[in-house]
């Protein structure tokens, strides 16, 4: 992952707790309205994706296991992993894009409603996501995969050449010549992989997007509401479909790209529709950036006035990160795909232990409460989500004090310890593990491995009915809050 020149190693704070007294009186403990519906706390678990699903998208054992362990903690809310809403296989993704999905989310959303004593109100986050394929070997790519032109023969002087003598010429060329007589995106797909983007307007299923998005995600947020779940969040944020949308990067001219007006055009259009197929009382809102944070890319201007449109046309809660986008990924070792969270816009997502002088705690607090301020200017009441190094009591609450959020979201953190919010509420903060932010757990994420935390995924490994993961040298899931 990239890191910030200073590397400066932070450790976890050394925060006070407080008593359940204290926490009864917080406002972290407090309720808080969104749309029709409460929370019963101020604190969220945002979408994190954890590599329990199968081949076919459904809601393992594994998957059961997983959200129940997070919903005996008893948050305020839990939005589930981003979940695909096509109907087509997407690896061990979890998916939302058929009817047949809907009896294994119903039991996913018994499990919580049961483990959190009903107290935790359950959304699950929808993304749809254009393709990306794995680096190329060079060889192959330029042997097999590469489409040969008319540039190459006349870049290369052998107009006449056939195709495979042109490959040959290539094959003979050294890197540098190479990204000569390459496009800039036949370079891309050999040295990153192919990736599409919502500008490659000459295929018909991307030219085709606004047309066929709004059906797809108003199709799943009726599956969601009809399995049980309290709402959606329309997954606007990091690397996939929609935030491309938002992207300054958008340069479509078919009225879906451009302007800020032209950019945020099909996500309303997305939100409309999920809104027309789903009752008035489910929720429905959507995790979007504060900044793109690559040089081209959206900034705080932007996401200011997305938040705008999407409050004024009655979203109920607006999440928000930063980052994580493929625009400044590292180059992928051949036969990787290329991962949005390796640069420095996906070091602003998932901030690290090792930081610059700010520091890895709270980034996106002061952006979020911009964004907040200006929709209170306007009158625009919704309920604000950030998230980013929040770990502890005194951080949430002196967010929430300072009138910077309505929610705080903690995702690593509540991987860390699944029981925090239990044991601050209870007055037993002093229980908590806390995150060290060291990103094992993203790490796994990249490589599609399950994800667990380092703090407890050796712990009682040999104890009997511990579930494992698939190499057998981790538990699946944090070992049971044993009160001391
Ligand atoms: C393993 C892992 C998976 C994640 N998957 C998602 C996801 O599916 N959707 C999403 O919006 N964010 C995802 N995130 C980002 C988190 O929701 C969150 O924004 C980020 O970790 C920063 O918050 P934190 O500092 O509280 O962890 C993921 C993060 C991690 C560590």
């Amino acid at each position: 992952m990239w890191k910030p020149v200073e590397r400066i190693k932070y450790k976890a704070l050394d925060d006070e707790w407080p008593s359940a007294d204290e926490a009864a009186k917080s406002r972290l403990f407090s309720s808080v309205a969104i749309g029709d519906i409460s929370l019963q706390q101020r604190t969220w678990i945002p979408a994190m994706v954890p590599w329990r699903s199968n081949e076919e998208g459904e809601v393992t054992q594994d998957v059961l296991d997983w959200y129940q362990r997070f919903a005996e903690g008893k948050p305020g809310a839990i939005v589930i992993e981003a979940t695909g809403i096509r109907n087509t296989p997407s690896g061990p993704l979890l998916r939302i894009g058929d009817d047949r999905y809907i009896p294994g989310l119903k039991k996913l959303v018994q499990t919580v409603r049961a483990a959190s004593d009903g107290k935790t109100r359950l959304f699950i986050q929808l993304i749809d996501f254009m393709t990306i394929r794995r680096r190329p070997d060079t060889q192959k790519f330029l042997s097999r995969f590469l489409t040969i032109s008319d540039a190459h023969r006349t870049l290369l002087q052998m107009p006449d050449a056939d195709d495979g003598v042109v490959r040959d010429n290539l094959l003979a060329l050294s890197l540098e010549q190479l990204q000569v007589v390459l496009t800039e995106k036949e370079w891309e797909d050999m040295s990153f992989g192919y990736r599409e983007r919502v500008t490659d307007t000459h295929i018909n299923e991307i030219a085709e997007l606004p047309q066929v998005l709004p059906r797809l995600f108003s199709d799943a947020a009726r599956r969601a509401e009809l399995a049980g779940f309290d709402g959606v969040e329309l997954h606007f944020a990091h690397a996939y479909t929609m935030a491309s949308f938002l992207s300054a990067t958008n340069s479509r001219t078919d009225g879906y790209g451009g302007t800020q007006e032209g950019r945020v055009r099909l996500p309303l259009e997305v939100y409309h529709a999920v809104r027309e197929n789903t009752a008035k009382k489910f929720i429905v809102g959507c995790r979007m950036l504060t900044d793109e944070i690559f040089e081209q890319g959206s900034r705080l201007n932007d996401a200011t006035y997305f938040a705008e449109q999407f409050a004024s046309v009655g979203m109920d809660f607006l999440s928000f990160s930063r980052g994580g986008k493929f625009d400044d990924a590292k180059q992928p070792k051949v036969g990787w795909a290329a991962y949005p969270y390796t640069g420095q816009s996906g070091y602003e997502c998932m901030p690290s232990f090792i930081s610059d002088s700010f520091g890895p705690f709270g980034r996106n607090i002061n952006p979020v409460a911009h964004i907040r301020e200006n929709l209170a200017a306007k009158e625009l009441k919704v309920p604000c989500i950030t998230a980013g190094g929040i770990h502890t009591f005194m951080q949430a609450e002196s967010i929430l004090e300072k009138d910077q959020a309505d929610i705080i979201g903690f995702a690593r953190q509540s991987l860390a310890d699944p029981d925090w919010f239990e044991k601050v509420r209870q007055g037993l903060g002093g229980q908590a593990t806390l995150c060290r932010f060291s990103n094992y757990c993203e790490g796994l994420d990249q490589k599609h491995k399950q994800v667990t935390c380092e703090l407890w995924d050796r712990v009682d490994l040999d104890v009997d009915g511990v579930s494992k993961t698939s190499d057998g040298k981790r538990r699946m899931i944090a070992p049971a809050w044993k009160s001391s």
